[in-house]
């Protein structure tokens, strides 16, 4: 990380990138650049966040702008820029419009920002942070991508409410794409040390596992226009947290496979260890034969449509 206060540029204003905005700036980690291609848009929000510092008490410079140039030697670059769903759509649908975006993102972070390190989350998650990486060329411990959070702390949420419990002190785990193939995992989910399993029956667990899955939809369905943003803006921040203060978090992110759980060349969520250097490791976890059927499985899937919907 450079000297000096840290710079956290965060792309697209809408509902995801200002949420992370407004929590990085409650996390006082650095000065925050809001960019979006509505110049007004960033602006005002940027404005309105500051005005919000003496209230809820933070400091640093928190701007908006449409100008690639003021993302300069940006530490962490967020990104947000993309269209969300709309209810009947599944976040692959996005495909096309959002590709487009990130390629133009992408170039303007390249000439801008060429040390950061990118915390994706425009949807469909996993292709587009694999495209990103592309555009960029950036190593791919530099482009990561956020969804493992948002879903394990939806799973955290309903067994914390099934339990009667706090969320603190649920530990879950979800792996694979962020949609319909995602992979929750119980056998690795832990109320205060105590695996769900002894807590829980399975019919519950099952339960629990296919809302996680559907955890989105559920959003999207009940807001009738566009799709969930606190919980995944907050989400996105806590990467960039971890990136910016070397925290070396353990946290369910898109990184890019080479080999391991058997895959190669493709961005699926796995546990990686988040630090200064962006994905430092890797972690495999010893799977039973039909989770890694499961893993590999939303893997293949997604192989299959970079190579369909993007050409790679
Ligand atoms: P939104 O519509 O509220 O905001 C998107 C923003 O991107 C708009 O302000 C728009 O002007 C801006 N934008 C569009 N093209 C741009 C460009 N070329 N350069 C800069 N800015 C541009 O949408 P929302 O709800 O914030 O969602 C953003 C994206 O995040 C969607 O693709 C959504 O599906 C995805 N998402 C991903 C999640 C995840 O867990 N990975 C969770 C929630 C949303
Ligand atoms: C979500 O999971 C739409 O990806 C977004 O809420």
């Amino acid at each position: 990380m450079g000297e000096g206060r840290a710079k956290i540029a965060v792309i697209g204003a809408g509902n995801v990138g200002a949420t992370c905005a407004f929590v990085l700036a409650q996390m006082k980690l650095g000065d925050i650049v809001l960019l979006d291609i509505y110049e007004g848009v960033a602006k005002g929000k940027a404005l309105d966040m500051s005005q919000g510092g003496q209230v809820l008490n933070y400091d640093g410079s928190l701007t908006g702008t449409s100008d690639y140039a003021d993302i300069s030697g940006a530490d962490v670059v967020v990104v947000t820029s993309g269209f969300p769903r709309k209810p009947g759509m599944s976040r692959e649908d996005l495909i096309g419009k959002n590709a487009d975006i990130i390629s133009q993102v992408g170039a303007g972070i390249k000439e801008h920002a060429p040390d950061s390190r990118i915390v994706m989350v425009t949807n469909p998650l996993d292709l587009m942070t694999y495209h990103m990486q592309r555009v960029t060329g950036f190593p791919h411990s530099r482009v990561v991508g956020q969804a493992g959070i948002l879903d394990s702390a939806r799973m955290t949420h309903f067994i914390a409410q099934e339990v009667g419990c706090s969320n603190e002190d649920v530990q879950a785990m979800v792996l694979g794409g962020h949609g319909d193939t995602m992979v929750p995992l119980p056998r690795y989910t832990t109320v205060a040390g105590i695996p769900i399993t002894q807590i829980l029956d399975e019919e519950t667990i099952s339960a629990i596992s296919a809302r996680t899955a559907g955890g989105g939809g559920e959003i999207v369905k009940l807001l009738g226009t566009g799709s969930a943003f606190y919980a995944p803006g907050a989400a996105a921040a806590v990467m960039a947290e971890a990136i910016l203060t070397d925290r070396k978090r353990m946290l369910p992110c898109s990184a890019h496979l080479t080999g391991q759980y058997g895959m190669d060349d493709i961005y699926i969520g796995v546990p990686v260890v988040l630090g200064a250097d962006g994905v430092e490791q890797i972690i495999e976890l010893e799977l039973t034969d039909t989770e890694m059927e499961s893993l590999q499985g939303s893997g293949a899937f997604y192989k299959e449509q970079l190579s369909e919907l993007l050409g790679y």
